[in-house]
């Protein structure tokens, strides 16, 4: 059981508000704003340059966060890079893969913009791109993924859970038919690693992408997490690089290789210090807390006549994540109503996924809940009891 008033009194912002905007980005605690505050304030210097005290201070902490993410997700015999945010770490292994005209990808109609736009531009090198349907109840349709996969497939890009419907994947499943045919596995995990405990072994990945600031870290910080690094760096520049010559160079050993420039430092420090606070609360815990509130959430939502839910109706193999629409109002006047009204922050639109939006005949998108450590079930009470009041008035 978590503690959440304990939790709470960690976040700064929650005072006068009910924070259910989770999967945009999550809330920082002080502790991850010490961390990031005593960088600048104590030893703020450049990484992996020169040999004086605080660089070396810098230095160290930076590294060790990478050591950090890569033990929370299993991935210590992998490389993990610390990049700006899911899209940066995406875009890296869309462009980064050495493409054939005729090879193809795979990916799926369930996906964010950021899993999306990548693959379906490579079409513009000549490579092939399927994209994958879901059935009427939202779920994945695995003997697409079979019909479609064949030996031209360099990679499969999918969602581990949905930031729209909230359904998880069965990304074991789909790692096993993607091996079988030769093809890698990219895992998008922005809205599973948060809220769910996430094991790259266990899971099959060849490459998971998620976002530090969707799990209590600093804006500015995400993952990739590769199980061998066979692709070519995004950028060149300082940093990431062995030998250079005048017209030539080697490239560094690692995950330098693939962080050109001076990085995020105070953001990656902080997103360490994110990953330590979560491990001591514990992700089974977190995903128990935030299995109960989803269920209050939809239990109380279904009885509100004119209020429709998307994706699965049940508390089974999802996240809490909670889209709905309200009949007759726009999802923008929903959220509006529900942060003047009661202090709630939703989020509203089409939580760039369009291609699900058009698959799912939505026009303006949903309103869509979603929690973390810090909610309570009072909050959802308030979430619930406003939703009524509103339906109640129209
Ligand atoms: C499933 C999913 N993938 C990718 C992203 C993109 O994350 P970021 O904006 O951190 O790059 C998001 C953000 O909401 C997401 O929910």
């Amino acid at each position: 059981m978590l503690n959440v008033e304990r939790i709470r009194a960690d976040f700064p912002i929650l005072t006068e508000i009910s924070y259910m905007d989770s999967a945009a980005t999550s809330l920082s605690p002080e502790q991850v704003l010490n961390a990031t505050n005593e960088f600048e304030r104590h030893y703020r210097s450049n990484v992996g340059r020169g040999v004086h005290r605080l660089t070396n201070i810098a230095s160290q902490r930076y590294w060790h966060a990478h050591e950090k993410v890569a033990r929370f997700i299993g991935g210590e015999k992998g490389t993990t890079v610390l990049t700006k945010n899911t899209t940066e770490a995406i875009n890296t292994v869309a462009n980064g893969v050495r493409w054939n005209k005729g090879d193809s990808v795979i990916t799926t109609v369930l996906e964010h913009h950021s899993n999306y736009l990548p693959w379906i531009d490579l079409q513009k090198r000549g490579v092939d791109v399927s994209i994958l349907k879901t059935y009427p109840d939202c779920s994945l349709n695995l003997e697409d993924l079979q019909n479609s996969i064949n030996e031209k497939t360099k990679i499969v890009a999918i969602t581990h859970a949905s930031n729209v419907l909230g359904n998880i994947v069965p990304v074991k499943e789909i790692a096993a038919i993607c091996h079988d045919h030769s093809a890698k596995l990219l895992v998008d995990g922005a809205q599973s690693v948060p809220h769910m405990p996430v094991d790259v072994n266990d899971m099959g990945c060849d490459y998971l992408c998620f976002s530090g600031h969707k799990m209590l870290g600093p804006t500015g910080t995400g993952i990739l997490w590769m199980k061998e690094a066979d692709i070519e760096p995004l950028l060149l520049g300082g940093g990431m690089v062995g030998e250079v010559g005048m017209n030539n160079f080697t490239f560094a050993e690692g995950y330098e290789k693939y962080e050109a420039g001076t990085p995020n430092i105070s953001g990656m420090i902080g997103l360490g210090r994110a990953v330590e606070y979560i491990e001591n609360i514990g992700m089974e815990a977190i995903k128990g807390c935030e299995e109960k509130l989803t269920k209050m959430l939809l239990d109380g939502l279904r009885d509100i006549e004119g209020v429709t839910i998307y994706g699965p109706q049940d508390n089974y193999n999802r996240i809490g994540v909670v889209s709905f629409n309200v009949d007759g109002l726009h999802p923008h006047e929903v959220a509006h109503i529900l942060d003047e009204g009661a202090g709630i922050m939703v989020r509203s639109g089409k939580h760039c996924c369009q291609p699900l939006m058009k698959h799912l005949g939505l026009k303006n998108g949903t309103v869509r809940a979603s929690l973390y450590l810090y909610n309570t079930e009072k909050e959802v009470e308030l979430f619930v009891d406003t939703m009524k009041e509103l339906v109640r008035r129209l």
